[in-house]
C-alpha cells in the first residue's frame, strides 16, 4: 500500500467521500446560493469556477491538507530550482525556465544557460528573416509557407497553438504527424514546394513515424523540383531537436538545426525551438507574449498558497472525483475552435505523464491516477457524446472552457457558444424530473436526468497569446500537483517504449525480409494474412 493511501487526510476524505451525500452538489448549492464565489478562483485574465463540483468547505480543507501532507510546496521548489525530479531518467523538468520573458530567470546554470539564450536569438534571427522574404528556397524563390512534420509532444503542441493564434495571418502551415500518408500527400499538393520550408520536429530525432514523413517528402521535392535532396535539405529543411548527431546523420547542417534538451520532456516542450512554426506564423515578439502568459502561471504557481491556487486547486478537484468519487473518465470542452485541438493535447499531457502504475517509491498504485481523457469542441459534442455525460451511469467530470470576449467572433455566434456551454454544465448540475402519469411513466424515464454531475468552468476574459500560454502552464501545473499527491514522476513514459520495440521486429517481416513471425498467436495470424493478401 503507498503512503499517501495511509495518511490521515486520505482516511478523512475516503470517510467522507462514503456518505450518503457526498456527491450532491444541487444540496449544496441550496445551502449556500453563494457557493459560486467562495469556490471560484480568478488569476490574469483567467477565471475558475469549480463550485459545479460536490466539494463543501470540509472537504477544500482536507483537499488542501492532503497536498500540504504530500509535499507539494517542497515539490515545487524542486521542479522550479531544477532539482532532477526526473528519477528514472536522471535528469530535472527545466520547461519553466525556458518561459522566463528576460533572461531565462535564475535557471538553468551555465553553460546550460547560456545554450538556452543562444538558441532563443538563433530562432528570433530565423523567424524575422523568414517573415521578411529573406529565406530563399532551391529555385531563389522565397520562403513562405510550411510543412512541419513530427508527432505527439513534436506535433500536438504547434498545431494547438499555430491554429488558435494565426488567424488570418497569411501564412499557410500544414502539420504532418501520421505516417498514413494522407496528410502528407495533401500537403505535398497544396502547397507551392518552391516556396516552402520542411521543419522536421523530434526531441529524439529516432521517431519512425517521423523520420519515415521526412524522408518522403525529401525524396519528393527533389523529384518535383528537379533537385538534389543534398539541395533540398540546404534550402528547404529545418530541424527542432535534442539530437543533434541524428539530425546531421539525416543531412541537416548544425546552423538549420535549432536544438533544445533532454531536459525538456516532449510534451512540455512547446515552450522551446518546437515552437518554431508559432513563432513563423504569429512573429517572435508574439510568441515571446505566450511564453510570458505561462510565466505569469508560473509565478501564481508558485507564490499562491494552495487555498488560492489555481492549478492546485484543479488538481485537487480532479483527485477527489478520480480517487475517492471513483470517476476515472474526464471531458474537456472548449467552446471555441480556436482551441478544438486543446482536448488531444491535454489527453497526452495528463495521460502520458500520470497513466503511470508504479510510484517513485517503486510500489504497485492501488488507487487509478491520470483519468482517461476525452472530450471535442462545443457544441459540437453536444450532438454527438453529450447523451453519454448527461445520462450514463458512468459519470464523468467536465471542463468546459469558453472565451468571454472574442472580437474575431461576431456577436451572434458568441452568444450562442457562451449560452450553450453555461446551459452545459447547469444541465448536468441540474438534471430534470420528467412528472409523470401512470400511464407515462416508462417513457418519462428515458427523460429524466439525475443532474449532481461535476463540471469546472474555465472562463477566459479575452483570447490572446498570453491567456493561451497560461491555460497550458495551468494545466501542466495541475498535472505536476497530481503527480506529486499520487508521488509519481510525471516527465517519463516507459509505457511507450514495449510497442515500439515489438513494432521494429513486425515491420521487417511485412516488408518481405527472412524470417518468420515468431509473435502470439492472434498476431502471427494478422501478419500472416497480410501477407498472403499481398503475395
Ligand atoms: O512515443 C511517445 C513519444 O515518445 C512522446 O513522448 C513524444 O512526444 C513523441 O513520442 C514524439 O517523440 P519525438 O519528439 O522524439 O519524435
Amino acid at each position: 500500500m503507498s503512503k499517501i493511501t495511509t495518511s490521515t487526510q486520505w482516511k478523512q476524505l475516503e470517510e467522507k467521500a462514503a456518505r450518503e451525500d457526498s456527491s450532491k452538489i444541487k444540496e449544496l448549492f441550496s445551502r449556500d446560493p453563494n457557493r459560486a464565489e467562495k469556490f471560484s478562483i480568478e488569476n490574469g485574465k483567467l477565471f475558475l469556477d469549480y463550485s459545479k463540483n460536490p466539494i463543501d468547505a470540509e472537504t477544500f480543507q482536507y483537499l488542501v491538507s492532503l497536498a500540504k501532507t504530500s509535499h507539494l510546496e517542497e515539490q515545487k521548489l524542486a521542479l522550479f530550482s531544477g532539482k532532477k525530479l526526473n528519477v528514472t531518467e536522471d535528469r530535472p523538468a527545466l520547461h519553466t525556465a525556458l518561459r522566463h520573458p528576460d533572461q531565462l530567470g535564475s535557471l538553468p546554470t551555465p553553460p546550460l544557460r547560456e545554450e538556452m539564450l543562444r538558441e532563443r536569438q538563433k530562432m528570433s534571427t530565423f523567424v524575422e528573416k523568414f517573415r521578411d522574404g529573406l529565406l530563399l528556397g532551391v529555385t531563389k524563390k522565397s520562403l513562405t509557407s510550411v510543412i512541419h512534420i513530427g508527432i505527439g509532444g513534436s506535433d500536438l503542441g504547434p498545431s494547438l497553438v499555430t491554429n488558435a493564434l494565426a488567424g488570418k495571418q497569411k501564412i499557410k502551415i500544414s502539420f504532418v504527424s501520421n505516417v498514413d500518408v494522407t496528410e502528407l500527400n495533401k500537403a505535398l499538393m497544396t502547397h507551392d514546394l518552391e516556396s516552402t520550408l520542411i521543419i522536421i520536429a523530434s526531441k529524439t530525432f529516432s521517431t519512425s513515424e517521423t523520420l519515415i514523413n521526412a524522408r518522403a517528402v525529401i525524396r519528393e521535392m527533389s523529384s518535383k523540383l528537379g533537385k538534389s535532396e543534398k539541395d533540398i535539405l540546404n534550402d528547404h529543411v529545418v530541424a527542432t531537436t535534442a539530437n543533434i548527431g541524428r539530425a546531421h546523420d539525416l543531412g541537416i547542417s548544425e546552423s538549420k538545426i535549432f536544438a533544445f534538451w533532454e531536459s525538456i520532456g516532449g510534451r512540455y516542450s512547446i515552450w522551446s525551438s518546437v515552437g518554431l512554426p508559432i513563432a513563423l506564423a504569429i512573429g517572435f515578439d508574439r510568441f515571446c507574449n505566450f511564453l510570458a502568459g505561462a510565466h505569469q502561471m508560473d509565478k501564481h504557481f508558485i507564490e499562491a498558497p494552495a487555498e488560492v491556487n489555481m492549478p492546485t486547486i484543479l488538481a485537487l478537484v480532479g483527485i477527489w472525483n478520480i480517487n475517492f468519487l471513483r470517476r476515472v473518465t474526464h471531458a474537456v470542452l472548449p467552446y471555441s475552435d480556436k482551441l478544438k485541438l486543446l482536448p488531444d493535447y491535454l489527453q497526452q499531457l495528463e495521460m502520458e505523464s500520470n497513466g503511470k502504475q508504479i510510484n517513485k517509491a517503486g510500489q504497485r498504485l492501488d488507487f487509478p491516477t491520470a483519468p482517461v481523457i476525452f472530450g471535442g469542441r462545443g457544441t459540437n459534442f453536444q450532438h454527438s457524446f453529450a447523451q453519454h455525460l448527461h445520462q450514463s451511469p458512468v459519470i464523468t467530470p467536465c471542463d468546459f472552457i469558453a472565451i468571454a470576449k472574442d472580437q474575431q467572433t461576431p456577436n451572434e455566434h458568441q452568444d450562442c457558444l457562451l449560452s450553450n456551454c453555461f446551459a452545459q454544465s447547469e444541465a448536468l448540475l441540474l438534471g430534470s424530473d420528467c412528472e409523470s402519469s401512470d400511464a407515462t411513466k416508462s417513457v418519462d424515464a428515458h427523460k429524466s436526468f439525475d443532474g449532481d454531475r461535476p463540471s469546472n468552468t474555465i472562463l477566459i476574459d479575452e483570447f490572446d497569446e498570453k491567456t493561451l500560454g497560461a491555460l497550458i502552464a495551468l494545466y501542466e501545473h495541475k498535472v505536476f500537483c497530481q503527480s506529486v499527491i499520487w508521488n509519481i514522476n510525471p516527465f517519463d513514459q516507459w509505457g511507450v517504449e514495449l510497442g515500439k520495440n515489438i513494432e521494429g521486429a513486425i515491420r521487417p517481416i511485412l516488408a518481405g525480409g527472412p524470417g518468420s513471425a515468431t509473435q502470439n498467436g492472434s498476431t502471427r495470424l494478422l501478419i500472416e494474412r497480410v501477407k498472403k493478401l499481398r503475395s
